[in-house]
């Protein structure tokens, strides 16, 4: 994929990885659909890379319409789409809310999903783009207290691998990029700072230059660090050790007895 003179999308720019990728498509030639939230820190971003900002909320069906027709109204077109935006939610699973949990599925998966529908078939019709997604190690092994986001980043993952199968030969790529833990405001948006020694946190440059590899080389996935992959690999050949040490040495996070029945409706608990 040509960089020099394309379009990008990059979702959930504003900040962290995407703010980090929207500076090096910039660098590359490209006009840089910068998209986020928050209005200033978004336009902040869209001036820098001397882009076009494009505000909206992915876990809102009408906020995922119009980021799509802002976008497409800014320069008539989006040849790259970097589905980067997401949160996290950590704590057992009965402490998020019904609603805490949908709108997170909408954010981490539905809003990937619903961009890529929008967006592909043009690509496809002009035989040229590429889609890279944001997936995490969550998606890949599951972890204790992250179960619903765990969930979202496994089916953005299948969702790719699918739709990698689904555009071959029509000149449009499709890959994902695995991070571990990336050194960006995730964890605090999130509720829960990250603790573990190890592994230490990359800085989110590290992550913005797998995506340029995946967005320009075409690749189908790229991990973030690259010896991450070894943790499903060693869980698909060895499933038993594995569970054993990731319930032993993996996230303290428990579901306790509560003795009323269920999970929360109301408000979350953090
Ligand atoms: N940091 C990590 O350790 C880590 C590890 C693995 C995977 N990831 C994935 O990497 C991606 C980027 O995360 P990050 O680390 O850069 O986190 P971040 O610094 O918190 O940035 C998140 C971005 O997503 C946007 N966003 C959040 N909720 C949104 C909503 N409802 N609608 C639209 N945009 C929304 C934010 O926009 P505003 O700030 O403008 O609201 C921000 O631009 C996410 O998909 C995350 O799951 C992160």
């Amino acid at each position: 994929m040509q960089l020099s003179g394309s379009v990008a999308l990059v979702t959930g720019a504003s900040a962290g990885i995407g703010a980090a990728v929207a500076d090096r498509l910039a660098a590359r030639g490209a006009h840089v659909l910068v998209h986020g939230r928050d209005a200033e820190r978004t336009r902040a971003v869209a001036a820098h890379v001397h882009g076009t900002a494009i505000l909206g909320d992915l876990a809102d069906p009408a906020g995922r319409h119009a980021v799509v027709e802002h976008a497409l109204a800014a320069r008539g077109r989006v040849d790259i789409l970097v589905a980067n935006a997401g949160a996290g939610w950590s704590g057992p699973l009965p402490d998020m809310s019904v609603a805490h949990v949908r709108s997170l599925l909408e954010l981490d998966l539905v809003a990937s999903i619903e961009l890529t529908h929008a967006l592909v078939p043009a690509m496809v019709h002009r035989g040229h783009g590429a889609v890279c997604f944001v997936s995490s190690i969550a998606g890949r092994t599951g972890v204790a207290g992250e179960a619903v986001y765990s969930a979202a980043k496994a089916g953005v993952d299948v969702f790719a691998e699918s739709l990698r199968a689904e555009t071959a030969g029509t000149g449009v790529s499709v890959g994902v990029v695995v991070p571990g833990a990336v050194d960006t405001g995730f964890f605090d948006h999130r509720g829960r700072r990250y603790d573990r020694a190890f592994p230490a946190p990359v800085p989110p440059d590290r992550v913005a230059d797998a995506i340029v590899r995946v967005v320009e080389g075409g690749r189908a996935e790229e991990w973030v660090p690259r010896w991450l992959r070894l943790a499903p690999a060693v869980r698909a050949l060895a499933p038993g050790p594995y569970r054993y040490l990731a319930t032993r040495f993996g996230e303290p996070v428990r579901i306790r007895s509560r003795g009323d029945g269920g999970g929360r409706d109301g408000a979350d608990a953090q």
